[in-house]
């Protein structure tokens, strides 16, 4: 029998060997790689987003996704976005049978975690101490392991790092 296909909502996300996600606004370092994994995973698809993170893109809206933006801010700030002011709201506007990513920042993460039923969560093997957001304590009896990719440090992303995947266990 076909498994019937259902609405997937992922969390993707990078973080450091400490949760670390953040700091001052904008991401830990520049890894090109992992721009490429999530471009690949998110393209054609709804990407759901705080405001902070919003205005961390710097180019605004991503192309080739539905962006929805989550704040209390005037939704004409947000071109190429459909604004919400809640959680719940944004998760209205999912539609049946659609694959859904939540892509930050801390605060959406925190809201949003126990929702969720799949996790790409890159891990850089490394610890930021200037990190001032993270990601909430993830308690692993909870999620499956599916996959795990390890790579190492090169000339263009100077960090190793890993492309994780979890299933959220029924
Ligand atoms: N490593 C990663 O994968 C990754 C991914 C994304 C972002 N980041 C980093 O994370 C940091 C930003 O995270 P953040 O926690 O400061 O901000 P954020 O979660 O991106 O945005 C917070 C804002 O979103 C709105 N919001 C959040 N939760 C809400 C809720 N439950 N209901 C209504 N509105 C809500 C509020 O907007 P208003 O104040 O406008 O009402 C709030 O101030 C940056 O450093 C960014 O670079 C890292």
């Amino acid at each position: 029998m076909i498994k019937e296909q259902k609405t997937e909502v992922a969390i993707i996300v990078v973080v450091d060997e400490n949760n670390g996600i953040g700091k001052d606004g904008d991401l830990l370092c520049h890894l090109p790689n992992d721009l490429k994994h999530f471009k690949k995973l998110t393209t054609g698809h709804t990407i759901i987003m705080g405001r902070k993170t919003y205005e961390s893109l710097p180019n605004g809206a991503l192309p080739n996704r539905i962006n929805i933006v989550i704040t209390s801010d005037n939704a004409n700030n947000y071109p190429g976005c459909i604004v919400v002011r809640s959680i719940d709201e944004a998760f209205l506007l999912i539609k049946d049978k659609e694959k859904v990513f939540i892509i930050g920042g801390g605060k959406i993460y925190d809201s949003t975690l126990h929702l969720t039923n799949k996790l790409y969560l890159t891990r850089i093997h490394h610890i930021f101490e200037e990190a001032d957001t993270f990601f909430p304590k993830i308690d692993f009896n909870n999620w499956e392991l599916i996959v795990e990719e390890k790579h190492k440090a090169d000339e263009k992303n100077q960090f190793d790092y890993s492309f994780i995947t979890f299933i959220k266990k029924e």
